[in-house]
């Protein structure tokens, strides 16, 4: 590639592999959609790993976009991604909810396989261009990268939770892993709370000071610059939800899975990847013991739970998903009729317009998580609300209850809080679900994922322009 003006850099390339034929085809998500026009409009390139191991493909295009893939080894897929991104990042960054594990040989793995990231953005970028890293599991990256281009402009932004220090601190590479970060211009996280944490971390680490989401870090030829650290809360695209949900078709298909359901009285729903930090097993234990205790009746609700397919081959989702699978044989086993059941559980993940059919056939939405970044899950349902009712039940410990405030807020931790939650919702008067819905679609429309990557590189662009004004 000749060099891209603007250079995308997740561990996922935008587009999976199809088993049928080879080719590629664009993978379900918001980031794409958010940052294609701009990456189409400038040419710009996006680097990633294709989701497979051992596979070596040559930078092509694809809509419009150059992607760039970077190729993992079977080693690297164990050690740098299910090892230490997923078996130590991920739950030490999620308040240890599972335990992280700390082996030398994951951070070892991790270093080579950012680096090869870096040295594959640094190979795509045109001078001075505008280089925009994503997410935990490539945070050595931007460091790497300003060492083999101090030209390039560098963002990056963190979509899952910055943790508190005391928990940071048992990283035995965090003073690595934050100077890795430091090497952004600008540093974006979900939440005021998560960039907090991250100050506090690079106060205590590196005793560098820091103001009003400014930090001041030294450079290497002794001088100083400064690297923002703040808050901007990702979204979706909520326009396509809106459109989705209009569709006479998906409209008719809300119907029919209700009908397939029995026609309940209340249709409850989750979604999720299946993944401990969601909180799937404190909200079918609130559910079973609302049956248990003839708060609900089988014959007048069913839960609904899509736990989409995750990160198989690391033990702690193994052990997850026998956990939850126990569980929910058991609550049908012990209250379904011939006729009804309790949960229909769905170890599946569906296209776009299915979602959105489910989550119009869903009186409740249970967003239950014990930690999450965001949870666009929430965004998504709000969304597709077209016909202004619908309760959604959120946890407080996800980035959306900073926002979506018309909610039902639960601590998920707290089961007779989580069962009065669920009865607040299902009984909730149809003015007040209205009213609530009014303000929580509003928040959603007005903060699209679009208005998201503006704040973001509206900040890198004023870097970019103090930059200029030095030189
Ligand atoms: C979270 C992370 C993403 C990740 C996604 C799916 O949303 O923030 O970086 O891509 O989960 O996980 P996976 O391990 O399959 O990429």
């Amino acid at each position: 590639p000749v060099g891209a003006d603007f250079v995308v850099v997740s561990n996922r390339l935008p587009v999976d592999r199809s088993t049928d034929d080879g080719g590629w085809r664009r993978s379900p998500g918001g980031l794409v959609a958010a940052l294609e026009p701009m990456i189409q409009s400038t040419g710009g390139a996006w680097v990633g790993w294709p989701g497979q191991p051992d596979i070596e493909v040559d930078p092509f295009s694809f809509d419009g976009m150059e992607l760039v893939p970077v190729s993992l080894s079977t080693d690297d897929v164990e050690l740098f991604y299910e090892g230490f991104s997923n078996d130590t990042i991920w739950p030490l960054y999620h308040d240890v909810i599972s335990p992280p594990a700390y082996h030398r040989e994951w951070w070892e793995a991790y270093v080579r396989v950012n680096e090869r990231f870096a040295k594959a953005a640094a190979s795509v970028a045109a001078p001075d261009a505008t280089v925009w890293v994503h997410d935990y599991q490539l945070q050595l990256v931007p460091r790497m990268l300003r060492e083999l281009r101090p030209d390039v402009v560098i963002g990056y932004f963190h979509h899952i939770p910055f943790p508190a220090y005391g928990i940071y601190a048992q990283l035995p590479w965090r003073t690595q892993v934050i100077e890795g970060l430091l090497g952004a211009d600008v540093i974006g996280f979900q939440r005021v709370a998560d960039a907090g944490n991250f100050a506090r971390a690079v106060r205590r680490r590196l005793g560098y000071e820091t103001k009003a989401g400014s930090i001041r870090v030294p450079t290497p030829d002794g001088g100083v610059r400064t690297a923002v650290a703040k808050a901007y809360p990702i979204s979706i695209d909520a326009a396509v939800y809106d459109e989705l949900a209009r569709r006479p078709e998906v409209q008719g298909r809300a119907r029919e899975i209700r009908a397939s359901l029995g026609d309940p009285a209340v249709v409850l729903f989750g979604v999720d990847r299946l993944d401990y930090t969601k909180g799937i097993g404190h909200r079918l234990k609130a559910y079973g013991e609302l049956l248990a205790e003839h708060r609900l009746d089988v014959e007048d609700v069913t839960l609904v739970q899509v736990a989409s397919p995750s990160r198989e081959r690391v033990a702690a989702y193994m052990q997850l998903r026998d956990e939850i699978e126990l569980t929910v044989g058991r609550i049908n086993g012990d209250h379904d009729t011939v006729g009804h059941t309790a949960i229909r559980y769905l170890h599946h993940a569906y296209p776009r317009e299915e979602m959105v059919a489910l989550y119009l056939a869903a009186d409740v939405m249970l967003v239950t998580a014990l930690r999450d970044g965001m949870n666009l899950v929430a965004k998504e349902y709000v969304a597709s609300r077209v016909d202004g009712r619908g309760v959604l039940v959120l946890s407080e410990f996800t980035g959306a209850a900073d926002e979506l405030t018309q909610a039902v807020r639960v601590n998920p931790h707290d089961i007779d809080g989580l069962k009065d939650a669920i009865m607040t919702a299902i009984e909730m008067p149809e003015h007040e679900q209205r009213r609530r819905m009014r303000a929580l679609r509003r928040r959603v429309r007005d903060h699209d994922v679009a208005a998201w990557s503006r704040a973001f590189l509206r900040d890198l662009a004023t870097v970019r322009g103090a930059r200029d004004a030095d030189a």
